[in-house]
């Protein structure tokens, strides 16, 4: 069996970009106590921001807000609220006023996933996912704006691929984060005028998350069906994200950009991968013609 012959690098952003390029701007980031929502904090703080970070859980998000602080040398501070209540929304962004006065970038990544058939899914499971991604999003948005617009700053939600394809036991996802998309499209074109942009990161199935290890065996490090050669990790998610908010990219906005390592493509590959394309003839008995 043909092996990969590449592996993709892995690097932090700060051997890319330079290391002071978020020096004096503000990031609120919802979800950002845990994963991918921490790791993308992290990136952004290495870059000079200060943050405050958002989400249920009072003790993990004051863990988190010491270990990014200590790791980074900026400041970020917890904000406990839940993104279906707008009231304690509003009272976080009021906390980050306080404290620093404005904000600049706004991450929504707050989530929940588990799985489940249509056939075995409640009206209030449903309910649940499309209220925390769908209707949180919503909401941070709404609260967020009026200083977003002051700063001329940036969104950045955080969405996945599996609402471009039929993913069997993900209706709920599906549904809410092709909302997210839609909110984040419409709020460029009509945020555009004000000086705000808005993108969608969507991550392919992404290694050493809590919610990789419940939902995929993908993350288990079998990578010999992935285009280049390894699972997504947390950095490449925090990477794409000091792009989107860096001046790099003040013309892109009202976009989706995929951070999968071309997952999303092989979904309907029918020969065993990588060993097709690198060796075309081991596939030779089951097609017709010549390759
Ligand atoms: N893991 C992957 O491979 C993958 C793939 C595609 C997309 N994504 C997306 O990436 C994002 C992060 O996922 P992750 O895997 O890193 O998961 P995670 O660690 O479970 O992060 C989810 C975060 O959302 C917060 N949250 C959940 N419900 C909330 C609520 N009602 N109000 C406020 N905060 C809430 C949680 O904090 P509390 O519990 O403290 O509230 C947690 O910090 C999600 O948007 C997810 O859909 C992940």
């Amino acid at each position: 069996m043909a092996s990969h012959t590449y592996v993709a690098t892995l690097k932090d952003s700060t051997t890319v970009f330079k290391n002071d390029i978020f020096q004096g701007k503000i990031l609120f980031c919802t979800g950002g106590g845990s994963g991918i929502c921490r790791g993308m904090t992290e990136a952004v703080m290495r870059h000079g921001a200060d943050a405050v970070i958002v989400g249920r859980k009072l003790d993990r998000l004051t863990q988190t807000a010491k270990e990014l602080s200590a790791a980074t040398g900026r400041t970020c501070i917890p904000a406990q609220a839940d993104v279906r209540q707008p009231k304690m929304l509003q009272e976080a962004v009021n906390k980050t006023i306080e404290r620093f006065g404005k904000i600049d970038f706004v991450i929504c990544g707050a989530a929940g996933n588990f799985l489940a058939p249509i056939s075995g899914l409640s009206e209030n499971a449903f309910k649940t996912v499309m209220e925390i991604d769908t209707l949180g999003t919503f909401n941070t948005i709404k609260a967020t704006i009026p200083h977003v617009r002051q700063s001329k700053g940036s969104y950045i939600h955080v969405s996945a691929t599996l609402h471009y394809k039929a993913t069997p036991y993900q209706v709920h996802v599906s549904s809410a984060k092709a909302a997210v998309d839609a909110l984040s499209a419409v709020l460029a074109v009509e945020e555009g005028p004000h000086g705000v942009r808005s993108n969608v990161i969507a991550p392919g199935p992404i290694g050493g998350t809590e919610g990789m290890q419940r939902l995929s065996n993908i993350a288990d490090g079998n990578s010999s069906r992935l285009p280049l050669g390894r699972v997504g990790d947390i950095k490449d998610v925090a990477n794409a994200t000091v792009f989107l908010f860096s001046e790099a990219a003040s013309y892109i906005t009202g976009q989706v950009v995929v951070v999968d390592g071309a997952m999303e493509h092989m979904r309907h590959f029918q020969f065993p991968y990588p060993q097709a394309v690198l060796d075309p003839g081991s596939v030779q008995k089951m097609i017709q013609g010549k390759l």
